[in-house]
């Protein structure tokens, strides 16, 4: 018996929509890819990037990992930005984040959880920076949420403190860089009012001269 037997039908029932509507469109696709947005989302699986958005291929480059982190060591996700903005000119950097998420849920419940904990850590130090503003709120739900939240926003500097994008808006590039967090509960996207365009928006100590 042939496995994942499943993935391939779906796969074929997929390709064959698509060709349905369009006849050439892979065989366009296959010549060049030619995306506009970087989206660094989190692994979850209910956070599809295209489907969420309903983006066909070709529309978006992605980056995914536990919580959707950008972290100044992490070689993966920087080359991915890098490439993105250097070669594929992307015009926006979409950070996004969740409610619900697990990697969050786990970097404040203090357990361990083996090797992920050294990940998770990143998570602990945005927590660490806001902790008087989320301990201040009633719930637990509502501290989860805004540390997702919080989350977010500190990936977006993180994103316009690299070299990258900082060299970027240096020689003139137009380059937006957003932060924006979906419902897992209801489907929705919120835009959390966090759009960086210039080097000015960045903090003195991080700009680089
Ligand atoms: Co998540």
């Amino acid at each position: 018996m042939k496995m994942l037997k499943n993935i391939f039908e779906k796969n074929r029932k997929w390709a064959d929509k698509i060709k349905e509507t369009n006849p050439d469109f892979f065989a366009k696709l296959s010549k060049q890819q030619n995306p506009e947005y970087l989206w660094i989302g989190c692994s979850d699986s209910r956070v599809p990037p295209n489907d969420i958005v309903g983006m066909l291929p070709g529309k978006m480059f992605v980056h995914r990992n536990i919580a959707n982190l950008v972290i100044h060591t992490d070689l993966n996700c920087l080359s991915v930005i890098q490439y993105a903005v250097y070669v594929l000119r992307v015009k926006h950097i979409i950070v996004c984040g969740h409610y619900g998420c697990g990697g969050i849920k786990a970097a404040i419940d203090n357990r361990e959880h083996g090797l992920i904990d050294n990940w998770l850590r990143n998570i602990k130090d945005v927590y660490r920076f806001y902790q008087a503003k989320i301990d201040a709120l009633k719930t637990e739900k509502e501290k989860f949420n805004l540390l997702c939240e919080l989350n977010v926003i500190e990936q977006v500097s993180n994103i316009c403190h690299t070299t990258i994008v900082q060299k970027a808006w240096k020689t003139g590039q137009k380059l937006a860089v957003h932060g924006l967090i979906y419902g897992i509960e209801d489907g929705i996207l919120k835009d959390l009012d966090v759009c960086i365009t210039n080097i000015d928006a960045i903090p003195q100590t991080h700009r680089m001269k």
